[in-house]
């Protein structure tokens, strides 16, 4: 996700922007550009709600659980050290607003099997993961959780990448159905479209976890090296003298993002071949354990347990927003005793 800009309502207060991420697994590099930075901006310049989905997370790790709670607390740690700060913004666990549960349900009642069927990502997991038998009830519902989500904390914007503008748009006509058949009730989100920015893994295809090509933000500082060092590069510079192409080269991809400062020389030493793979990669080792190493220090000084604090405080934020909702959704629904 890239640089949002400010958006306060017609009424002058900052729209309510609501993100959420699965807590699948250690953070890396393209997390770090892609979700980290835009965290960042979002909580300086809108009313910023930021939660871990970790009923999200179930739908393809239900086998895997006790991973959970490790995840859970590393990502929030993450979050701190990074500078997410929960007196702006609201950090809380999907999982402790059991109203979003609820809801989920009734709003089941008015998604039409076809209109899941038909989102995109769901049939990506079952393609990529076929092996695994995920093709459950809680995977095709994925985006109904998603927009309860949304819309039980009256969620006005969304920060979407390309791969998350399907689940908006159903997102909006979910909401849609339900105005119309219930009243004026709940929240229409907008997309707020954001380019992610395309970080190359060591292999040069997109840096992923599954992928084992990632960095991660809390590598030790020769994993950083070691994994600078094994990048591939343009497969036309063999040896030093070599003539090389920046523009393809995931190794500059990756200088354009953390040495601004000797990209044009990089780029030059490159293209002229006086500047070999092996020196440039060293290069790269070194700014990625100069622009994390401050990073690793807050984190190694967080106690363990701010982690928990942090939940503990964002739900109870979250309660009253998520109670008035709901009061309003069982009132309209006739579900009111
Ligand atoms: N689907 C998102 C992802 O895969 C995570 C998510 C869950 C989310 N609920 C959300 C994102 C609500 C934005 C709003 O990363």
């Amino acid at each position: 996700m890239a640089v949002v800009s400010e958006s306060p309502q017609p009424s002058g207060r900052p729209a309510r922007v609501l993100t959420g991420y699965r807590p699948t697994g250690p953070l890396h590099v393209g997390h770090w550009f892609g979700n980290i930075q835009s965290m960042l901006e979002l909580q300086r310049t809108h009313d910023a709600f930021f939660f871990v989905a970790d009923w999200h997370a179930l739908t393809t790790d239900f086998d895997r659980t006790e991973r959970l709670p490790g995840n859970i607390r590393e990502l929030v740690l993450d979050w701190l050290a990074a500078g997410i700060d929960p007196q702006q913004a609201t950090v809380y666990l999907q999982s402790h607003v059991s109203e979003v549960a609820e809801l989920t349900l009734l709003l089941g009642m008015i998604t039409p099997l076809g209109w899941l069927e038909r989102v995109p990502t769901y049939k990506e997991r079952l393609r990529d993961l076929a092996e695994r038998e995920i093709a459950n009830y809680g995977l095709l519902g994925y985006p109904v959780l998603q927009t309860v989500d949304i819309v039980i904390v009256r969620g006005e914007v969304v920060p979407v990448g390309e791969d998350q503008v399907a689940h908006l748009e159903l997102a909006r006509e979910i909401v849609r159905r339900f105005n119309g058949l219930y009243g004026e009730i709940l929240v229409e989100p907008q997309a707020m479209l954001s380019e992610t920015p395309r970080i190359p893994g060591t292999d040069g295809r997109k840096m992923s976890s599954s992928l084992g090509n990632d960095i991660r933000i809390n590598d030790e500082p020769d994993v950083m090296r070691k994994k600078a060092s094994s990048m591939v590069t343009d497969p036309q510079k063999i040896r030093l003298g070599d003539p090389g192409r920046p523009e393809i080269c995931p190794v500059f991809a990756l200088h354009q993002k953390f040495s601004p400062d000797i990209l044009v020389e990089t780029e030059a030493g490159c293209r002229a071949g006086t500047l070999g793979c092996v020196k440039c990669k060293q290069n790269l080792g070194e700014r990625l354990v100069a622009h994390f190493g401050p990073f690793q220090e807050r984190r190694r000084a967080l106690d363990p347990s701010a982690a928990d604090d942090v939940l503990a405080a964002g739900r109870d934020k979250v309660r009253p927003v998520v109670e008035q909702t709901m009061k309003d959704v069982r009132s309209a629904m006739h579900l009111t005793t």
